[in-house]
């Protein structure tokens, strides 16, 4: 199921034209599919059919209320990182608050007393000092905390630097070699349980080992902690799955699939059966949303050609913060020339582009384009910088446009500021 899709010439998104849609909604336009979205979480809940397993979508990726409620009515948790994604959730489905991990290095009380009061399924917790602060509050609640540590497994994953979280020269989570002692002494607090253990190495990472290996030192952990007498009942094995950006071969049901077996095989080597949770956000959500964004200016400097968008780096800055490929497409399909163009947005930075040294069929002002692959941290990262709007969101579903973000106005903008 490929969501953007040519029908008569014209690029739709599932039964919806996007010439029209733009025509209703303006640019620059983010566009999501409902039915791409669901179909992504059921791979999931087939490829790990055998096994009880929670999918706690990442919030982060793309926290739109709309996508959320969607996801919780397919039964779906979530991996939340702070007070206001909590809040998020609670505004989505109150039934799904069970269901909810709490991620995150830097927690605030404020949060964990949130957290607790919504009696979360499980906090991840990435130190000592959080752990103390947790039993802390805890007891202050009079609540009993089920925690995970997340664990740092020193495990390397390829994928770009600034998503790789694995390894312990990195910010995240506990060395792996001092969990144990932490875990005993946690155990001995009235206020805490340690419930679970939890890892997490990156994000856009496409082979299984890393994931098989962090699992692996996990598991021994575990088998540890039960011989210390303590009850285990989840693993949480985190996010982080890749997806395909570029125009290569990809079946996505096929690496799930290959995902979940090179976890079952390490789960039954170690002979342990916890609850699995997993945090996927960008294979969840990235292909089923698009950016479309209209060509306001095409220009040419020296010997470049550069096509300028109504979108910019503050509405998708994958390009300009990861070097992340994005497709692009025209909305009407060209059998024209092609041509070699920067493809790039108003903000005034070098940085702000979306394509370098492309080659796209030929467009001119008033054109329409999409930026592919764009439903994961795109709207989520986005910006006001250079006091430029964000842009408003649309869920399809089926035939059916429905917006689900307007646009924003200029009281939006400038409201919180102070004048005397
Ligand atoms: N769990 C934890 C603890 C995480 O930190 C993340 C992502 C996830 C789950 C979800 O990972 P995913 O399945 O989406 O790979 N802005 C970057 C990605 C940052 C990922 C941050 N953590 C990008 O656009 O590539």
């Amino acid at each position: 199921h490929r969501p953007f899709h040519y029908r008569n010439r014209r690029l739709h998104c599932d039964g919806v034209d996007l010439t029209t849609l733009a025509a209703e909604q303006g640019t620059p336009l983010y566009v999501y599919s409902a039915e791409q979205i669901i179909h992504r979480l059921s791979l999931f809940g087939e490829a790990f059919a055998g096994r009880a397993h929670t999918v706690c979508y990442s919030v982060k990726a793309n926290s739109s209320l709309a996508i959320l409620r969607l996801l919780a009515e397919q039964g779906a948790g979530f991996d939340i990182v702070s007070g206001g994604e909590l809040e998020r959730v609670r505004k989505a489905s109150k039934a799904a608050l069970k269901r909810i991990v709490f991620s995150g290095v830097g927690k605030q009380v404020w949060e964990i007393d949130a957290a607790l009061k919504a009696d979360i399924l499980i906090f991840n917790v990435e130190s000592e000092a959080e752990l103390a602060l947790l039993a802390e509050r805890a007891k202050l609640l009079g609540k009993r905390a089920r925690f995970a540590l997340r664990v740092n497994p020193d495990v390397f994953a390829d994928t770009h630097p600034y998503i790789s979280t694995g390894l312990r020269e990195h910010k995240f989570g506990i060395d792996i070699g001092l969990a144990r002692a932490i875990y005993r002494k946690a155990a001995k607090s009235a206020w805490l349980d340690p419930a679970g253990v939890s890892v997490h190495i990156g994000s856009q990472i496409r082979s299984v080992e890393p994931f098989a290996a962090a699992l692996k030192r996990v598991l021994a952990l575990i088998g540890e902690l039960k011989q210390d007498g303590m009850d285990i009942r989840y693993v949480d094995a985190g996010g982080g799955l890749g997806i395909e950006y570029g125009a290569g071969p990809f079946d996505p049901e096929t690496q799930v699939k290959g995902y979940a077996a090179a976890l079952q095989r390490i789960f039954s080597e170690a002979g342990l059966d916890p609850h699995l949770l997993l945090e996927p956000g960008r294979f969840i959500v990235a292909q089923a949303g698009a950016l479309l964004t209209q060509v306001l200016y095409v220009k040419k400097n020296g010997a470049k050609t550069f096509v300028i968008t109504d979108a910019g780096m503050n509405d998708l800055i994958r390009p300009s913060l990861y070097q992340a490929h994005h497709e692009i497409l025209p909305v009407k399909q060209s059998k024209g020339a092609e041509d070699v163009v920067d493809v790039v947005g108003p903000v005034c930075e070098s940085g702000d582009f979306f394509a370098r040294d492309r080659a796209m069929p030929k467009v001119k002002r008033g054109d329409l384009v999409v930026l592919l692959d764009a439903g994961a941290y795109g709207m989520s990262l986005s910006s006001n910088y250079n006091t430029r709007f964000r842009p408003a969101e649309v869920l399809v579903e089926g035939d059916e446009a429905r917006l689900v973000r307007r646009r924003e106005t200029m009281k939006d903008l400038l409201g919180p500021e102070i004048l005397t």
